[in-house]
């Protein structure tokens, strides 16, 4: 059977780094207190000008570099992200065209912080289907424009960044033993539709792009829940039992979060990978750019498995479950 086999990871990071202490002193939060209740030390910041479409084709460069490839072979761009650089196009063929790949399909994915998972089950069902041979799948964006920099309530939680994967379609065993996207989840229940949102947008009027809202406890109690339910149907639609799986590769929201998912499914801490920390949350970035940072340290292997598990506004969630 066909499956959708990854070929190369990227990612990529602003060179501006914001630490914890240095938040402006009006907004009234420490180290100490963004620490405890998230695990985050510090976030990247786009410089002015640095636009979404940058941060992706920086990530989708080294992406394309590891996994060897003629990039006028791509012929898909799928990029999930809440932070387009215009209303439209898609940012999807800002790449294409920064990237000078061939014509082909492009488009973006809005799922927030499950885009990833999204991106990747929708990349899936074309390289299944032959509609796409090669398809380049990137989360990236630049949630310091739609923040609320007087609020410190939410603004201390996110960063910016990019990371990219190149799919194909290569014809496999069909058992467990395949490597690729082997089990794949998703979903949204709007009726959380005011818990995490952006109060601005093109039909809402006013020329507003808005800044982000959230019910923070609201988005707690209920990614626990969600993160962990959708991690043990990915491994199940995969045929392999959560226990034998790899590593957990969580949305990076909040250290506070994954740790109570860990919990929940009893999954080893030491095998769920960590990255809130140095990059904050990264929306839909946030899951390739944590695979990449076990992809270079050397922890992930050809023939792991993984899980990798998302919820953002919507509520939307989703998680995948692939062997390196
Ligand atoms: N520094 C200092 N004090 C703060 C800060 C801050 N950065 N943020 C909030 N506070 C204060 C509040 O003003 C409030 O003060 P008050 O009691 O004087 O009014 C107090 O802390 C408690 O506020 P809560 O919002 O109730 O704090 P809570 O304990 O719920 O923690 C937090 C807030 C960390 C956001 C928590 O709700 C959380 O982690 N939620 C998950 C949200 C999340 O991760 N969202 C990411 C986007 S969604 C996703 O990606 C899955």
């Amino acid at each position: 059977m066909i499956r959708s086999t990854i070929r190369g990871i990227g990612a990529y990071l602003p060179a501006k780094v914001m630490r914890n202490d240095e938040l402006p002193a009006a907004l009234g939060t420490s180290d100490d207190w963004i620490q405890s209740r998230t695990g985050i030390r510090q976030r990247h910041l786009a410089a002015e000008g640095e636009l979404t479409s940058d941060l992706a084709v920086a990530a989708a460069r080294q992406a394309i570099l590891r996994a060897d490839i003629d990039p006028r072979s791509i012929d898909t761009v799928i990029v999930a992200t809440s932070t387009p650089d215009n209303t439209f196009p898609a940012t999807a063929t800002a790449v294409q065209r920064k990237l000078e790949l061939q014509p082909g399909i492009a488009f973006d994915v809005q799922a927030v912080c499950a885009g990833f998972p999204y991106a990747l089950a929708t990349a899936d069902g074309f390289l299944r289907t032959g509609l796409s041979r090669r398809a380049l799948v990137i989360g990236a964006e630049t949630f310091s424009r739609i923040l609320d920099w007087n609020d410190r309530g939410t603004c201390v939680l996110f960063g910016d960044g990019a990371g990219a994967m190149v799919l194909e379609a290569q014809e496999q065993k069909g058992d467990t033993s395949d490597r690729g996207l082997l089990g794949i989840t998703l979903g949204a229940d709007g009726r959380n539709y005011d818990d995490l949102f952006v109060d601005g947008g093109p039909s809402r009027g006013g020329g507003r792009v808005g800044v982000l809202k959230m019910n923070g406890r609201e988005v707690f109690r209920f990614a626990v829940v969600k993160l962990a339910e959708a991690a043990e149907q990915a491994a199940a639609l995969a045929g392999i039992p959560l226990a034998d799986i790899d590593w957990m590769v969580p949305h990076q929201a909040n250290a506070r979060i994954i740790d109570g998912v860990g919990k929940k499914l009893g999954f080893p801490a030491e095998r769920v990978v960590l990255t809130v920390g140095d990059h904050a949350n990264t929306s839909a970035a946030s899951i390739p750019l944590a695979i990449n940072a076990i992809f270079e340290d050397g922890r992930l292997q050809r023939g792991h498995t993984l899980v990798a598990n998302a919820l953002g506004g919507g509520f939307s969630w989703g998680a995948v479950c692939l062997r390196w």
